[in-house]
């Protein structure tokens, strides 16, 4: 790394004529920049073919125009990665629509398997979405584990801030999995998590496929009463400990599907 704090690439092997994977989480998100520099690297030494790892995609939450000048990350995102590599594999990105953004294959791994085996032998009878969007997820970990799913209806404040509209939830004296895709300020976790105690939930854990835990974020699930904190290792943190390994040696291993239409 320069002082400055950009990012110096230079690879130690050679990788002529080779299939190169780079596997490389984009968080924190200037990691992004190391991403497209290992890539560049591996296509000026002479690689064959270059596929990309990226476990955590960052810049894909936003994924339209939400407001008049707003600049469209994840369409900038799948142009700049279709430019230097040959396939892009992520673990559950925001929404599975982007694809449409890339010009290569795009591959977009589910971590509900290893997240429904640890879920069901911690006990949990209930999965919980904290908002509609991540009511899929919910669906097919409760589908997996033969459990309770329900959701809660969330509005966007700001972007540490959430409301949820209070609901009558099913859980009294049960083990609650609240199951989302990024845990970032926290925010959104510890408002369901207030929901669940109110309705008399007994055990609760907050889990996201992506555990960033920004600033203050473990203080304010574990004052919310959460039991315990789990994430995958999509982004290494304590918490990571249901590993999605398997699934993307699996998906570098399928054929390749097929590049989106826009
Ligand atoms: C947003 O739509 C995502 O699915 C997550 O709900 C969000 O990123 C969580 O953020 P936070 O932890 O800051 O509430």
């Amino acid at each position: 790394m320069f002082p400055d704090g950009e990012d110096y690439v230079r690879l130690l092997g050679n990788v002529k004529g080779e299939d190169v994977i780079v596997v490389q989480t984009t968080f924190p998100p200037h990691r992004y920049w190391r991403l497209l520099l290992i890539l560049d690297a591996c296509r000026e030494a002479g690689a064959a073919k270059v596929r990309a790892v990226v476990p955590y995609l960052a810049y894909a939450r936003q994924d339209r125009i939400f407001q008049a000048g707003e600049s469209l990350s994840a369409r900038v995102v799948g142009e700049t990665l279709s430019n230097l590599c040959a396939q892009i594999v992520t673990v559950d990105v925001h929404k599975e629509d982007i694809r449409t953004f890339f010009r290569i294959p795009f591959t977009n791994i589910s971590a509900e398997e290893p997240l429904s085996r640890e879920l069901d032998r911690l006990g949990v009878q209930v999965v919980l979405a904290p908002d509609a969007g991540a009511r899929p997820r919910a669906e097919a970990i409760g589908k997996r584990i033969r459990v309770q799913v329900d959701h809660l209806e969330k509005k966007r404040i700001t972007s540490e801030m959430v409301e949820m509209t209070p609901k009558s939830l099913n859980v009294s004296g049960k083990s609650v999995a609240i199951v989302d895709d990024i845990i970032s300020t926290g925010g959104t976790m510890a408002k369901a998590l207030e929901q669940l105690k109110k309705n008399g939930a007994r055990d609760v854990y907050a889990v996201g496929v992506h555990g960033l835990f920004l600033g203050e974020a473990v203080q304010k699930l574990t004052a919310a009463g959460a039991k315990d904190l789990i994430a995958t290792d999509t982004v290494e943190t304590k918490y990571s400990r249901v590993t999605v390994a398997d699934q993307i040696v699996g998906a570098l291993r399928a054929p390749l599907p097929a590049i989106a239409k826009r």
